[in-house]
């Protein structure tokens, strides 16, 4: 169990990059961010990233509330577009190289998306960043996650979080909460467990992906996970 993983997913929600203003993006919290990729790209992992975009806008929230969901969800794709240049923004400044691919094309900002440059870009230890969703409306950017861990075959999804892992009720609430170390995906799907949603869970569960969720506000936790280290839950 010592090695680490060799090429890995990042999901990070776009909350993550608020901070605690709840909206928008937070400079020294994204700068805590690229801190802890730093650390775990220095691992020799080769990293990808689906960004959200929940900070900025919620494309199912708005549709709830009467817009037509196609616009909104394309709405909340391009909010993706502007964290993952933010996030690119703050690796850089790190030194870290990076490449921003976009599911929707928007050649002057950023690269289209092509799956065999997007893996060249990662053999050469380049960071990139999956930007617009998987290009779709209806589908999460937890989906577009899960789409793109598979076609770059990575050995795992790092599905960040704000909390330490999965449990059998929501621990904010109910103060017996239990935390399961490990859960299988059909678990996950049966219990109706917040984790990500159900297509990307079947997704990952059709292809044998493992997730691991994981508190992203607990410094070198990304590390941590790639380190194989036993955080969080892992849903197998
Ligand atoms: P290799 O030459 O294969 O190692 O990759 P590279 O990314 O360094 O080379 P490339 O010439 O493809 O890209 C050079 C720079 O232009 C990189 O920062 C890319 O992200 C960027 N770039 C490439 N294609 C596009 C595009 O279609 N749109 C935008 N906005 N930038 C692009």
């Amino acid at each position: 169990m010592s090695e680490t993983y060799k090429r890995v997913l990042l999901k990070l929600s776009g909350e993550a990059l608020a901070g605690n203003e709840g909206f928008g993006i937070n400079l020294p919290t994204i700068e805590s961010i690229a801190a802890d990729v730093e650390e775990a790209s220095n691992l020799g992992v080769q990293l990808g990233i689906v960004i959200g975009g929940g900070n900025i806008f919620r494309g199912v929230a708005a549709s709830t509330k009467g817009m037509d969901r196609s616009s909104s969800d394309y709405m909340g794709m391009l909010a993706t577009c502007i964290n993952a240049l933010a996030l690119q923004d703050a690796f850089e400044k790190r030194g870290l190289q990076t490449r921003v691919q976009s599911a929707i094309e928007m050649a002057e900002i950023a690269e289209p998306y092509i799956r065999r440059k997007a893996i060249r870009h990662l053999d050469k230890g380049r960071i990139v960043i999956f930007a617009a969703g998987t290009g779709n409306p209806y589908f999460t950017t937890d989906t577009a996650a899960a789409l793109r861990a598979m076609e770059i075959n990575a050995d795992v999804i790092l599905k960040a979080t704000k909390v330490d892992g999965i449990y059998d009720k929501d621990p904010m609430i109910h103060e017996d909460a239990i935390k399961y170390d490990s859960i299988k995906y059909i678990e996950v799907l049966n219990k109706g467990l917040q984790v990500m949603d159900s297509t990307a869970i079947s997704l990952c569960m059709d292809n044998k992906l493992p997730i691991i969720t994981f508190n992203l506000n607990e410094k070198g936790n990304v590390a941590r996970a790639i380190k194989k280290e036993s955080i969080g839950t892992i849903v197998s």
